[in-house]
């Protein structure tokens, strides 16, 4: 056995690479709670690839036989219904799991020097993992399908001067047909899922290559003993393999109750009307988006003009990329941080929960009215951040991390 491994570790790295990034690889030795989430979003990302390759082997992604497929998935095909439940929960768990992860970062300052990049990989993350929420839920042809790809998809039609000729490119057709059918299942069973796979490699190299950030914004590599290996640091085998696993079990346990004893969510996670099939000739009486999106929807519907609405929901995203050069304080975690540090950021946290409530929300001159305003203090989080950080009087980082 052990010869065969050393004609392969000759010809393929293969346990030199396994030592490097798992059996060896130094990790903090005060990660917490919120170090689950990586690991978690790794395990959510197999699920879908998993359960989605088995759905496309029954599902029938033309606009005739879509919603038909669906339902014979559900009642025909063996275990068709725990495939289809474990993708559809998959989805929300997994931008659950990805807002926590993302809520680590900011709690620690993991986008800060020398994470940036990683960071900015993470946010492409997010950007391609809404297209491809967006397209699937195109797929079960369903009223909200329909409806929620016809307003998203003509929002493009207030670019200037392309926007039309923009939407029917997208389309394919003058309105959402099966054609836009066919087209997103491409992209979202093919091209999206290699696009993620890809960028959750490159986010992991680019992790491993700067070392992770900890509770503490200790970097952990400016203290090494004499064989280099950092005083603060643990093998992430065994000791957070087993940890991570805590993580995976609790998950499964809360990922199982809703799989087998309310998959669809409250009717958030599955929309009722979707389960009615796609009416061209029949709006739905209330259409919004899953609650995963409700938050940029709610800062779109908050500006009265449809282009600054666009403006503003996409601007939402994209001034993340830009995180790492707004906050200009040296000091990484919360725990060493000024208390208006800690309230700016609880009330980006506040505003962000609110904001998907009232995206949720029929529209009403109340809730738009409160849209604006969680819209000015979502972004007034970076402006004051900007204003405040390079000045921020913080708490004195200690020179070893914190373990208890
Ligand atoms: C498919 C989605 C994603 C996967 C599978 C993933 C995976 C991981 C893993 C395994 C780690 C190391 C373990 C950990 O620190 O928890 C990590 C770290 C990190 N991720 Fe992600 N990630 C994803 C999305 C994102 C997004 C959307 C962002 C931010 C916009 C992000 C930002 C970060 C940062 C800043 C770190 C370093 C944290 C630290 O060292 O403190 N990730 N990611």
């Amino acid at each position: 056995m052990s010869g065969l491994l050393d004609w392969v570790e000759e010809r393929i790295p293969l346990m030199k690479t396994y030592n490097k990034h798992v059996g060896q690889y130094p990790a903090p030795k005060n990660f917490n709670f919120w170090y689950y989430f990586g690991s978690l979003a790794m395990l959510v990302l197999v699920n879908q690839l998993l359960t989605g390759f088995w759905l496309t082997m029954n599902y029938v992604p033309t606009a005739e036989g879509a919603f038909a497929s669906i339902e014979y998935i559900m009642r025909d095909v063996e275990y068709g219904w725990l495939l289809r439940y474990m993708h559809s929960s998959g989805a929300s768990a997994f931008f659950i799991v990805v807002y926590l992860h993302m809520t680590r970062a900011l709690l620690y300052g993991s986008y800060k020097k020398p994470r940036e990049l990683l960071w900015i990989f993470g946010v492409i993350i997010f950007l391609v993992l809404m297209a491809e929420a967006f397209m699937g839920y195109l797929l079960p042809w369903g009223q909200m399908s329909y409806w929620g790809a016809q307003v998203i998809i003509s929002l493009f039609g207030a670019i200037p001067i392309i926007g039309d000729d923009l939407t029917l490119w997208i389309r394919g057709d003058y309105v959402v047909s099966g054609v836009t059918l066919t087209r997103f299942f491409a992209l979202h069973v093919a091209v999206l899922p290699l696009v993620i796979c890809l960028l959750v490699f490159l986010h992991i190299v680019a992790l491993h290559e700067v070392g992770s950030n900890n509770p503490d914004g200790v970097e952990i590599k400016q203290n090494k003993d004499e064989n280099g290996w950092p005083v603060d640091a643990i093998r992430f085998h065994p000791y957070y393999t087993v940890k991570d696993l805590i993580g995976v079990a609790g998950f499964l346990f809360l990922f199982c109750y809703v799989i087998f004893f309310a998959p669809e969510g409250g009717g958030y996670f599955l929309e009722r009307p979707n389960f009615e099939a796609a009416n061209p000739l029949k709006t739905p009486e209330h259409i919004a988006p899953v609650w995963y999106f409700t938050a940029f929807y709610a800062m779109l519907r908050a500006v009265p003009d449809k282009l600054g609405g666009v403006i503003v929901m996409f601007g939402a995203i994209l001034i993340l990329f830009f995180l790492p050069w707004i906050d200009r304080c040296q000091v990484k975690s919360i725990r060493y941080r000024h208390w208006y540090h800690k309230l700016n950021l609880a009330q980006f946290g506040v505003s962000f929960v609110i904001l998907s409530i009232l995206g949720a929300l029929p529209a009403t001159t109340l809730t738009t009215i409160m849209s604006q305003l969680f819209t000015l203090l979502y972004f007034g989080f970076f402006m004051a951040l900007w204003w405040y950080s390079p000045t921020e009087k913080t708490k004195p980082v200690p020179e070893r991390v914190i373990y208890k």
